[in-house]
């Protein structure tokens, strides 16, 4: 397990605890989507992992070791977690896209060379290469929020944590992030990603996890997110590929067992050999 959470709580200053008993483990190489409504605990939760903020009780642990919130023990764990965050304007500060994306591996003190292939790499991968010398303020939304997931990606972190970084990419934009986020995770990374999107969890994630209101419910997410009685208690869709299974069971072409189709691809591949 390269982090892990362990019966965590945290509450804002005087505030009631936004999360109570939550424990989560992370992988290595895996991808997980986290799940639940507006409000329900997802940023928090991410912020608890990648050490921004400190859990009032329980445990936060790094290849099995508790982290320690001094100066070193941040240090260690921010190089193998990175965060992007909801918001890309909380993210970006410098002048240029270049200058944002270089910060951080400049920072790792690489030489000038390496850290030139990272960012050629980065802005590659988020399709920016064209934006690589444009002020960061003068973004698009969607291109702010490609420069900021570049900027995290180029600090080839061993867990890259990202707080919804779909919300506002054009569908292109989206799938080339999943497919980068994808290969990522080939590649031996831990991806997280929080997300509103149950159809995109059900066909990216490996593992689901869901805020719902007795707690964090961690699984497979073909499991989870096929799981009404969860669906409805943490107030999410159900994902297209658990209704058009429902259907296929109700008309008796998919067994009970099966978890059948999870996208329309799937399904053009699955009709042929089941009729
Ligand atoms: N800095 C803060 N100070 C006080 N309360 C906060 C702060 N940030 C979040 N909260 C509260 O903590 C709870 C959880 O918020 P959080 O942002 O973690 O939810 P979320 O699941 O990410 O929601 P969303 O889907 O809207 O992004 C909410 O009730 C929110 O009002
Ligand atoms: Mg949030």
């Amino acid at each position: 397990m390269i982090v892990r959470l362990h019966d965590a709580r945290f509450a804002y200053q005087d505030g009631p605890p936004v999360l109570d008993g939550v424990s989560l483990a992370l992988p290595e190489g895996r991808a997980t989507a986290l799940l639940g409504r507006n409000g329900g605990g997802k940023t928090t939760l991410l912020r608890l992992l990648s050490g921004g903020l400190r859990p009032t009780a329980g445990r936060l642990l790094l290849r099995g070791e508790p982290v320690s919130y001094d100066r070193a023990g941040l240090t260690r764990l921010r190089t193998t977690v990175q965060l992007v965050v909801q918001d890309p304007d909380d993210q970006l500060f410098a002048a240029s896209v270049e200058q944002d994306v270089s910060f951080g591996p400049m920072n790792l003190g690489l030489p000038e060379d390496a850290v030139r292939a990272r960012v050629d790499e980065a802005l590659q991968a988020l399709d920016i290469t064209g934006l690589r010398d444009r002020p960061t303020h003068l973004l698009s939304y969607g291109q702010r929020k490609r420069a900021a997931i570049a900027g995290a990606v180029a600090m080839r972190p061993s867990v890259l944590v990202l707080d919804e970084p779909t919300a506002g990419l054009d569908p292109h934009g989206q799938e080339r992030l999943l497919d980068l986020l994808g290969r990522l995770r080939d590649g031996g990374t831990t991806v997280v990603m929080a997300t509103h999107d149950v159809d995109l969890a059900l066909r990216w994630a490996d593992d689901a996890a869901v805020l719902a209101p007795d707690g964090l419910r961690t699984g497979p997410a073909a499991r989870l997110l096929t799981d009404q009685g969860l669906l409805d208690a943490a107030r999410l869709r159900r994902p297209w590929g658990a209704a058009v299974s429902a259907v296929l069971r109700a008309h008796g072409l998919l067994a009970e067992g099966d978890p059948g189709p999870r996208t329309a691809e799937d399904l053009a591949r699955w009709l042929p050999a089941a009729t």
